[in-house]
């Protein structure tokens, strides 16, 4: 099996730079890794400008990436491929029976998810390599776990099984707490899948299955549950989608629609502190804050409790805790958002290493909290688009080290 990918929703390239370990040196790109990108598509649909775009093709070339609304593609003419990886967004799964039941189904428009189920249908990769956010697994509110059973039962509708993980990168040496939800799914036709079907699931989680192998947990399980969104339990999507509802938990496998899901906790030691990506020379006078902005700073990272109305216009009182102000230097960084840098309670603000001085972070180093290479985003844009690639991509250590895992499974393949 040859370890061809495609890249879909590719936004500046996380995927590829973690599972290829790309370095960038005198704006040249290495790709130090085993697989074969044929194919990549990134369209925003928010801007006229696709600075994520560009970033990709100037980084990776143009020749085989797409720059089009991802719904526009004509699945059938994407080249053939091992692996499919992307990150795509949270969104509402729920579908409906049409009216006239002649086109079947109906998913709300837009839903990026429905992109990459017309892909694997048209394409049928052997193997997925996805990410989200992880309240995927509890949305939404007034239905617990249906969007996540959606997409389980779309996939074993597609003869996949799956296994899952909510990984917090920085409980595992990287130097960002960023929690996501990471899904490897395999095809029936797979002798991993064969191999992964004669094990009892508690072991996949625990030691077998692709996450455990990278991501070590402590073997107890601290809570666990069982669910099915086969055909024998749900008759169709539009069934899971009205009535499916379960805690999933924050480790899973589904196989043949058979579902287990445990709470794990975490059994490593490396931590990778904030400090060691901060730079070490000058940094420019723009990042500095003034002594007005510290305060207020200091007012939106700071303990309060506010007077405010609900909807309805009844009075509540809205309170949050103290955050650590300037940002613990001895820990990972938080998770960054695509806002970051912002007069924002979320944005980081750190100890300069040269002055002492309170400043933000240098677009810089918000690629290396993702352990992008330096500059990664350095391709034209502004340092406020730069914040918002890094806040939409990913730990590119976490990608690279399933990929070591994705590259022995599909060596061990025909
Ligand atoms: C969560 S981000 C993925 C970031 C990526 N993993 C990275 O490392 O940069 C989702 C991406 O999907 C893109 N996107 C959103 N709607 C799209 C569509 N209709 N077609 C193609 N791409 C889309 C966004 O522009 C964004 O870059």
């Amino acid at each position: 099996m040859e370890k061809t990918v495609i890249e879909l929703f590719a936004g500046v390239g996380g995927f590829r730079c973690g599972l290829n370990k790309v370095e960038l040196k005198n704006e040249k790109v290495s790709e130090n890794g085993n697989w074969k990108f044929v194919w990549a598509n990134q369209w925003e649909p928010a801007t006229k400008s696709q600075e994520a775009y560009e970033c990709y093709a100037k980084r990776f070339g143009s020749d085989d990436v797409s720059n089009v609304d991802i719904f526009e593609v004509d699945k059938k003419k994407i080249p053939n491929h091992t692996l499919l990886v992307g990150g795509f967004p949270c969104q509402d799964y729920s579908v409906a029976r049409t009216l006239s039941g002649s086109k079947g189904l109906e998913g709300k428009k837009g839903v990026l998810w429905w992109a990459i189920v017309d892909t694997i249908k048209a394409k049928k990769p052997p193997f997925l390599f996805l990410e989200n956010v992880d309240r995927l697994l509890l949305s939404p509110a007034s239905q617990r776990g249906r969007d996540f059973g959606m997409i389980l039962r779309s996939l074993y509708d597609n003869g996949y099984a799956v296994q899952w993980r909510v990984i917090n990168a920085g409980e595992y040496g990287e130097p960002q707490k960023r929690r996501r939800t990471y899904i490897v799914a395999y095809h029936k036709s797979t002798k991993y899948y064969e191999q992964m079907k004669k094990l009892n699931m508690k072991d996949i989680i625990v030691k077998d299955g692709i996450f455990a192998k990278q991501f070590p947990v402590k073997p107890e399980e601290l809570d666990y549950n069982m669910a099915n969104v086969s055909k024998s339990m749900y008759k169709d999507l539009a069934d899971v989608s009205d009535n499916f509802q379960t805690q999933f938990y924050n480790a899973g496998v589904m196989c043949d629609g058979k579902i287990y899901t445990a709470k794990m906790e975490s059994d490593c030691n490396d931590i990778y502190p904030l400090k060691k990506i901060r730079e070490t020379g000058e940094v420019a006078d723009k990042y500095f804050l003034s002594d007005e902005k510290i305060e207020k700073f200091r007012y939106l990272k700071g303990s309060k409790r506010i007077p405010r109305k609900k909807p309805n216009g009844d009075p509540y009182m809205y309170s949050e805790g103290a955050m650590a102000f300037p940002d613990n230097l001895e820990a990972p960084a938080r998770t960054m958002l695509t806002s970051e840098s912002g007069l924002s309670r979320m944005s980081h603000v750190i100890e300069d290493n040269k002055t002492s001085k309170l400043r933000l972070l240098t677009p810089l180093e918000c690629e290396r909290i993702n352990g992008f290479p330096d500059n990664w985003t350095n391709t034209g844009m502004t340092d406020k688009r730069r914040y918002f690639m890094m806040g939409n991509a990913l730990v590119v250590g976490v990608v690279a080290k399933i990929g070591i895992e994705l590259e022995k499974i599909i060596d061990n393949e025909d």
